[in-house]
């Protein structure tokens, strides 16, 4: 599968540069002068633009050479670039994906190796903004010390459905959770004077089919669900840009949408930054740049035609483009550098801190894990135990990372080459921090390992040690989707031996997400450690050893079976290298009217059906309980919620006890509020939690805004969506909050 289906169609419009220009004597730069404001700025530089000079940043070009084309001259091996336009002292566009580290597959010198963040999915498991912001500040720090001011990151479609191949990429299926935490993340980044990129708008919630599937959905649905989790994320952290997304939305590409682009983001929610395409997303010159995409990636690459070139100029000099939104396009992508300070203080090389940064990544992995199941108190393992069978996924090596454009290759490389698909989207990349290692670092060396191919093998391994810990994994990639949630090869076989010839098994998961776990009632004990990370193996041991707390809880709703999704197939999904051949052809159109805004936890409790697990389930080794919950609103609707939680276990942990209200008339609970919290053993903590009145407003399509109708709610305190440990009545005022800030 090629990821440049459409590179041969590519025009060989050739881009005139600002030869006018050169000549001109260089400006007196006043927009340099860092007291005035981001627009302010902006402003003075379109005013010394030549046209030539705007055109070289409406459009980048891949930062590589490809199909036999040479690199572009300001290529750095990564997905883009455009030139510095030096005579107004500003420097190339350099933008890199993505959002678990910096990843730069093309770069001809070297690998270019950066340090790897576990899964979107873990850093939103950790619940704890800070987590999501730490990371994007290194992810951010790292980018600006290889010369990038562009990082592509900040995904947050949500997770409608498990087999979605870029779920690890993601923060979830809740838009006020998956929001929160790519808005934090974003706010990291952009602390390190990148702008970053949130994405992909809209919608592109699977990837079968992707650059022409059209999402179908009501407007009032979609701003309930999926742009909720946008505005919610733009509203934290201000990104300097949004990337539009393949698919169309109602039948619209998502590039060439008024509504999507001028209406929603840059009227209602008043985004001032630029609205980029993703690779091979756009389909039109003027059409687009009139619904409001700002700059054409790659085109030359991965569209048809570079549609802001040429075609661009000349809808531009008939009046069919007015100059006025021309210079629109180019005040945005130069406000945005302005506003993160990448042109006060440009990227360039640097020195990197790779141990520094490798402990960022295990926190936030060892803040995501979760643990699904622990039978007798299996879990936390002691030190004092004379062998460990360690079975697996290449325990003894590494990691497994997601594929596609955002895998990074962490320092040290991949210790597991040459695994299918080695070309697009692969390669399969691990991560060299081996799990096998840290644990038999932790029992004195006691630790021995079986690969798991031979399944008899690793069952009598197992019935010779203490305790057997078998590492099940599940690969997944952009540009495809799984086609059901079942584990590949014979990995369902090698747990239900293993855990037959020694009940003392502890399954750890490496996956993109929810997987069927027909063995799950004879496993002692279940963690979900995702993608780790390129500490992965580090932060796997501690949390199996008790150093951490398991305190990760599910973003998700884990379903038992295909069957109870909202639609049980995916037409076409799967990927052959990898022994899943698709079934049929992928869909013109996906229904998501069928769940509408009810994603995930909402639409289980609609239907009535218990998933394997709950959204916001998780255990740890200790037990929380909380008491006396009390809600109150002011004038303004914002609801002060307080309750008790205390440790009522032996050994210190966090919990993160969380409150959804019940809507009147609503089967279904939606998400308001939460807050991690540690606690020592015995402990109590009095909490106090701020619900802003728009957690509580239903999107109002007449009166176009959000709205709160005044009257007797329901507020929920529980362990997870389905664990309810706390209730209270609270009354709120009628009131449309105007901006969703939180
Ligand atoms: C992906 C984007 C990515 C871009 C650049 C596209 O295929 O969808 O997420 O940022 O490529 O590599």
């Amino acid at each position: 599968m090629s990821r440049h289906p459409r590179r041969l169609l590519a025009s060989a419009i050739v881009l005139a540069i600002a030869t006018a220009a050169a000549a001109n004597e260089p400006p007196a730069r006043p927009w340099m002068d860092a007291a005035l404001s981001p627009d302010a700025r902006a402003t003075l530089v379109v005013r010394a633009m030549t046209q030539d000079e705007k055109f070289q940043w409406l459009t980048t070009q891949y930062g590589a050479s490809a199909d036999g084309k040479p690199a572009p001259a300001c290529a750095m091996g990564s997905a883009a670039c455009a030139p510095a336009l030096a005579r107004l002292g500003l420097p190339a566009l350099q933008e890199t994906d993505a959002g678990l580290g910096v990843a730069r597959p093309l770069n001809a010198h070297s690998e270019d190796v950066a340090t790897a963040l576990p899964s979107g999915l873990a850093t939103a498991a950790s619940w704890d903004p800070a987590v999501a912001e730490a990371g994007g500040a290194m992810i951010g720090r790292e980018a600006h010390r290889k010369g990038f001011n562009v990082l592509l990151a900040g995904g947050v479609n949500l997770l409608r459905d498990p087999r979605n191949g870029r779920n690890f990429e993601y923060a979830g299926e809740d838009p006020l959770l998956a929001g929160t935490m790519a808005g934090h993340a974003v706010r990291g980044i952009q602390s390190q004077h990148v702008v970053s990129t949130l994405k992909h708008y809209a919608l592109n919630d699977l990837e079968t089919g992707r650059n022409t599937l059209s999402s179908k959905i009501d407007p009032v649905a979609a701003r309930e669900s999926d742009l909720r989790a946008f505005e919610i994320a733009l509203g934290i952290g201000a990104p300097g840009s949004v990337m539009c997304s393949y698919n169309r939305i109602n039948g619209t590409y998502a590039c060439e949408h008024d509504w999507l682009l001028n209406q929603v983001l840059k009227r209602d929610w008043g985004f001032k930054g630029y609205v980029m395409s993703d690779w091979g997303g756009v389909h039109s010159a003027a059409k687009a740049a009139l619904a409001g995409l700002d700059q054409q990636s790659a085109g030359e690459s991965f569209d048809p035609q570079v549609f802001f070139g040429q075609p661009l100029r000349e809808a531009v000099a008939k009046g069919e483009v007015p100059q006025a939104r021309l210079d629109d396009m180019v005040h945005r992508i130069l406000r945005s550098l302005f506003a993160v300070g990448a042109i006060d203080h440009p990227a360039a090389p640097a020195p990197i801190d790779y141990a520094a940064d490798a402990k960022v990544a295990q926190r936030a992995a060892e803040a995501g894990a979760v643990l699904l199941r622990n039978e007798g108190g299996l879990l936390p393992l002691a030190s004092t135990l004379k062998s460990v069978a360690v079975i697996g996924a290449h325990a003894d090596k590494g990691v497994l990372a997601g594929g596609g454009s955002s895998a990074v290759t962490a320092p040290g490389g991949n210790p597991v080459p040459g695994l299918a698909p080695t070309a697009w989207p692969g390669p399969v990349k691990y991560h060299p921090s081996a799990p096998l290692a840290a644990i038999a670092r932790r029992v004195g060396g006691k630790a021995s390992y079986a690969s798991g191919e031979d399944i008899a093998a690793a069952a009598k391994l197992a019935a010779a040690s203490e305790v057997a810990v078998v590492f099940v994994q599940q690969w997944a990639a952009e540009s495809f989707d799984r086609p059901h949630m079942a584990l590949d090869g014979n990995q369902d076989a090698l747990v239900a031996a293993v855990a037959k010839a020694n009940p003392r098994t502890v399954v750890v998961l490496e996956n993109n997400g929810p997987v069927a776990m027909p063995w799950l009632a004879q496993a002692g004990a279940v963690l979900e450690a995702w993608y780790p990370g390129n500490a992965g193996g580090e932060a796997i041991a501690r949390l199996l050893f008790g150093e951490v707390d398991p305190s990760g809880r599910l973003p998700l709703s884990w379903s038992r079976d295909e069957a109870q999704l909202p639609r049980p197939t995916i037409a076409g999904a799967g990927l052959d290298a990898i022994g899943l051949p698709p079934q049929g052809k992928p869909a013109d159109t996906i229904d998501y009217d069928i769940e509408g805004a009810d994603v995930g936890y909402r639409w289980f409790q609609r239907r009535g059906i218990q998933p394997l697990f709950p959204f916001g389930y998780g255990l740890g080794y200790t037990t929380f309980g909380y008491r006396a919950l009390a809600a109150e609103a002011d004038a303004a609707g914002t609801v002060t919620a307080t309750f008790e939680i205390a440790n009522t276990g032996k050994r210190a942990g966090a919990d993160v006890p969380q409150l959804y209200v019940q809507f009147p008339g609503d089967a279904a609970a939606r998400l308001v509020g939460w807050q991690k919290v540690s606690l020592r053993p015995g402990e109590t903590k009095r909490i106090s939690v701020t619900l802003p009145a728009v957690r509580f407003a239903r999107y109002d399509g007449k009166a176009h805004g959000w709205r709160v109708a005044g009257g007797g709610y329901r507020l929920l305190l529980g362990h997870s969506s389905a664990q309810i440990d706390g209730r209270a009545e609270v009354r709120l005022p009628a009131v449309f909050p105007a901006g969703m800030q939180r």
